[in-house]
């Protein structure tokens, strides 16, 4: 089992003093892909001209754009609410980059009022994600935002 306090203070002291985007989009990423368990990809989406544009990830290479409102990310980049989805073939609209995946969850990222993009990470394992994952996610999501500051 991972221990999320001490992989929430890895976070914070890989990101302290850096406050570059893609900088610490990507050493966090690294970060959480290399530390969780059952993940296939970890990354980012930002918001750019209105759509989702990839950022920094690990994992296979993954789709470039995707319009809000589409699938996982562009849902929760649409209603600002983390969506956590433990079978993706149920999913309506789902977009399929990695056919390994089977669950998927992703955190919305908002900065003053604002929708930056979104934290998303995949799992070849059906209901991968539990609250207790949700939580120590949305927390690892304000660790990159106030990094940004
Ligand atoms: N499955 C996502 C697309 C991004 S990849 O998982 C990296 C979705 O439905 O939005």
């Amino acid at each position: 089992m991972t221990d999320y306090d001490q992989l929430l203070e890895q976070s914070r002291s890989l990101l302290k003093g850096q406050n570059d985007l893609v900088a610490n989009a990507a050493n966090l990423s690294s970060l959480l892909f290399h530390s969780m368990e059952q993940v296939n990809w970890v990354g980012f989406y930002f918001l750019k001209g209105g759509r989702l544009i990839v950022g920094p990830f690990q994992g296979r290479p993954a789709c470039v754009e995707i319009p809000l409102g589409r699938g996982v990310c562009g849902t929760a980049a649409e209603t600002w609410e983390v969506q956590r989805v433990a079978d993706v073939h149920a999913f309506d609209g789902h977009i399929a980059c990695d056919l390994a995946s089977r669950s998927e969850i992703v955190i919305p990222l908002i900065i003053n009022q604002q929708l930056l993009g979104v934290l998303d990470l995949d799992s070849p394992e059906t209901g991968r994600f539990d609250q207790a994952d949700e939580d120590f996610l949305v927390r690892v999501a304000t660790v990159f935002l106030d990094s940004l500051e």
